[in-house]
């Protein structure tokens, strides 16, 4: 207890010093100039948060060169959280192939195999290449679930709910039943997979938000997986997570949610036909940790787009090393309309290239990283990486 006391202390301090702002920012004595402070306060917190944990990894066993980057997921890195480590020791794998020479024919089948409920193992579902129409849901008693694809044939799940669709119960099944697949347990992988919702996106209706997967379990990762859908397409609900080399497809506020969440090398393409937005990043409250953090991503596709809009006061995106095509709109960022938002949002570009990283036109409260800045975004520590991501 003593120690979780002490892990979270830095926490603790930085929560009571917004809320010190949020106090202030209400008040009418409340001028930019403070605001500023608490952002440099908050930026040095994020610095120094950073630096300790960097000195966690230099003086660690498998301390290696770098100081300021955090081991690739691969490499013996120690794993320090128990549950995941003795779930890796007791791993097993169950197939699923469509034409019955796996264990099960289908995805439903073999996660309903797996008992007890609250499961303490890795279970590896090794997923034969076909078309699954399933509608999946990854339970919370089934934590360290891995669905695993084959590279050249990535098996495919599919659906076609939207928000309007009626459910069983008769009435519509909202955005967050939408999904094709939905992940409430923590600890979930999934490689070389493809998910998918094809249900279109007309502009100016209503109802057609149709996620492909959800991810609402904290600690999953996400490898050479692909997402396919138009409005709403990747709901990055809740907890931290990892995406690696995936590939991202849609219309409008096409990753969503109030994830705390690191996207490496994906490709985020755009089938908009007029103005949307990238990303609704969902953070609400100062004291939340939540935020998209990309790098290394590639940013294309069809129509206008905000690299995200803010669906909560106090959305968090940050873009480094992202080549962005001449599809993002030069004010770069939207408000949705709710202007004092502009002051408490966090929207940032690092090091950045391609026409539609061109920073003249972008708003006055976009911000321009500077080295330390954007620091803590930049790698697997922003998602707590080293106590729970490994080789996949
Ligand atoms: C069944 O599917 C697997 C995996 O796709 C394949 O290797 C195998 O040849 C198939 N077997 C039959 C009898 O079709
Ligand atoms: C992946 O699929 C290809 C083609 O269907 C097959 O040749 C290969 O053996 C599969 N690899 C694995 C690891 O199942
Ligand atoms: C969804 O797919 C089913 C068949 O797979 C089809 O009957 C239905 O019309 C589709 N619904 C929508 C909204 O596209
Ligand atoms: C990801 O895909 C690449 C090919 O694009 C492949 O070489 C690599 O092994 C895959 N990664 C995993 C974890 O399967
Ligand atoms: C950025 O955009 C402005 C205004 O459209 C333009 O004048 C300038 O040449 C652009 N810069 C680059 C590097 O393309």
């Amino acid at each position: 207890m003593a120690s979780i006391l002490s892990h979270y202390f830095p926490l603790l301090v930085f929560l009571l010093s917004l809320s010190n702002y949020n106090v202030t920012a209400k008040s009418s004595s409340w001028s930019p100039d403070s605001r500023e402070t608490d952002f440099q306060k908050w930026v040095s917190w994020n610095v120094r948060k950073h630096r300790d944990k960097s000195n966690i990894m230099m003086f660690g066993p498998e301390s290696t060169t770098s100081t300021t980057q955090a081991p690739p997921p691969s490499a013996g890195v120690k794993v320090v959280d128990d549950k995941l480590r003795n779930a890796e020791r007791n791993k097993v794998r169950i197939s699923v192939c469509q034409n019955g020479t796996g264990d099960f024919k289908t995805i439903t089948e073999a996660l309903n195999s797996i008992k007890p409920p609250y499961n303490t193992r890795r279970v590896i579902l090794e997923i034969k290449p076909g078309v699954y129409r399933e509608k999946i849901s990854v339970p919370r008693s089934l934590p360290f679930i891995t669905f695993l694809g084959n590279s050249s044939d990535p098996p495919i799940i599919t659906g076609n709910d939207t928000a309007s669709v009626a459910g069983k119960d008769g009435r519509p099944l909202k955005t967050y039943q939408s999904a094709t697949v939905a992940v409430d347990a923590n600890y979930f992988v999934a490689i070389n997979m493809k998910f998918e919702n094809t249900a279109p996106h007309e502009i100016g209706s209503i109802g057609e938000q149709a996620v492909a997967l959800r991810i609402s379990g904290t600690k999953a990762a996400f490898y050479n997986c692909s997402f396919y859908g138009s409005q709403d397409t990747l709901y990055d609900h809740k907890g931290l997570h990892y995406f690696n080399n995936c590939f991202i497809q849609g219309s409008v506020d096409f990753i969503f949610g109030y994830g705390k969440s690191l996207y490496e090398n994906c490709y985020l393409n755009s089938i908009a036909k007029k103005v949307a937005s990238l990303t609704a990043q969902k953070r609400s409250s100062p004291s939340l940790e939540s935020g998209f953090s990309f790098k290394n991503t590639v940013v294309t596709g069809s129509g206008l787009v905000y690299l995200g809009r803010a669906w909560g006061d106090y959305s968090r995106v940050v873009f480094s090393y992202t080549f962005m095509d001449k599809i993002v709109l030069p004010r770069g960022w939207s408000d949705w309309g709710v202007q004092k938002r502009d002051t408490s949002v966090f929207y940032g570009e690092y090091k950045c290239s391609g026409p539609g990283a061109n920073l003249t036109g972008r708003v006055p409260w976009a911000r321009i990283l500077t080295d330390e800045e954007a620091m803590p975004f930049i790698g697997t520590y922003y998602v707590d990486g080293d106590t729970w991501l490994i080789s996949p």
